[in-house]
């Protein structure tokens, strides 16, 4: 007997022109941005043994690291500062003459055209590395939001292109936005940390530049068991105004970004993060995979599930592969 299919998958899977054709999703180094790690008083790059090729880079190189991203493709950066100057609230954000402020004035300077974004928190810059004031060892909300709102005043005078708080503050957006609105920045742009959870991926990250903190952050970060909730925390975002979400970390939560996508119109981000990218390159060392193919495969399939911005220490070398 003959069995013939119903209908034959593999007739548009034939030649790479008809896959290509019907192809869904496709990525471009205008999807990428590049976060960067910059310490005071350091006058070397500092290796982060966990990520190859990630360096916490000395304040003097930033403008050359700037200008190298961008001439392999990369448009936007995301400055990430590691203080030296760290007291118990983080002041030196909102410092103009402050590492924030001097980081974005360097990159702006460096290549006027680079879209500059700033993680916008206090951690790298607080004694205790808690991401806001604290009292009792927790995180103290409305306290936190005042400074959040000195602290943007500060990367807006700086010329910083768009502001991403990542603190999961309730009210932050609204916040933010009230301040940068009064102070005459109604045109930049908000990105929030909308939907961040309390992640054992970040693990390589708080190694290379949260030594000093040894707490959890599960009072402020969200509990990775709760999906409603993730829907919820970035559908709040949107109404107090934020431009761009963000879903962080990545891979383990794909469902989450297919879920606000089909809630929101806004655009949305992930954030691909030090724990994901320091497992692909050690599984890549070990030689039990393909390095290029399973980054590829990884970024599209943000895409597939609903992204249009891509967060990752990938990003240059993406750009490379993607322009070779
Ligand atoms: C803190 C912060 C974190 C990351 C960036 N900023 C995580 C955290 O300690 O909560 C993670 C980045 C990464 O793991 O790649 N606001
Ligand atoms: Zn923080």
């Amino acid at each position: 007997m003959t069995i013939t299919p119903e209908f034959r998958f593999r007739r548009l899977r034939r030649t790479p022109v008809l896959r290509d054709l019907v192809r869904e999703n496709n990525l471009s180094a205008n999807d990428f941005i590049l976060p960067i790690f910059v310490e005071e008083e350091i006058t070397e790059p500092v290796a982060i043994e966990s990520m190859p090729r990630v360096v916490r880079y000395p304040e003097s190189q930033l403008a050359e690291v700037v200008q190298r991203a961008w001439s392999k493709g990369i448009k936007a950066v995301l400055l990430f500062g590691v203080s030296t100057h760290k007291d118990d609230c983080g002041s030196d954000t909102w410092n103009d003459d402050g590492l924030m402020a001097r980081m974005i004035r360097t990159a702006k300077q460096a290549q006027p055209e680079m879209l500059v974004a700033s993680d916008n928190c206090f951690c790298e810059y607080t004694v205790h590395g808690h991401c806001g004031v604290t009292h009792d060892n927790d995180v103290v909300n409305d306290a936190t939001l005042e400074n959040l709102q000195k602290q943007v005043l500060v990367a807006a005078r700086a010329g910083v292109d768009l502001i991403a708080p990542s603190g999961m503050m309730d009210g932050m957006i609204a916040a933010i936005r009230e301040a940068l609105d009064d102070g005459g920045f109604s045109h930049i742009p908000v990105m929030s940390y909308s939907t961040k959870f309390a992640s054992a991926f970040y693990g390589p990250f708080r190694d290379a530049v949260d030594s000093n903190f040894k707490g959890t952050r599960d009072s402020y970060q969200m509990d990775h068991a709760n999906g409603r909730e993730a829907l919820a925390e970035s559908m709040q975002d949107e109404l107090e105004g934020a431009d761009i979400l963000m879903v962080k970390p990545g891979l383990a939560y794909l469902d989450v970004i297919a879920d606000i996508r089909k809630h929101s119109d806004r655009p949305l981000a992930v954030y691909h993060v030090s724990g994901e990218y320091a497992m692909i390159k050690a599984g890549a060392a070990a030689g039990v995979i393909d390095e290029k193919a399973i980054v590829m495969e990884t970024m599209v399939a943000f895409k597939r599930a609903g992204c249009d911005l891509i967060i990752t220490y990938y990003a240059e070398q993406l750009a490379e592969w993607l322009n070779a």
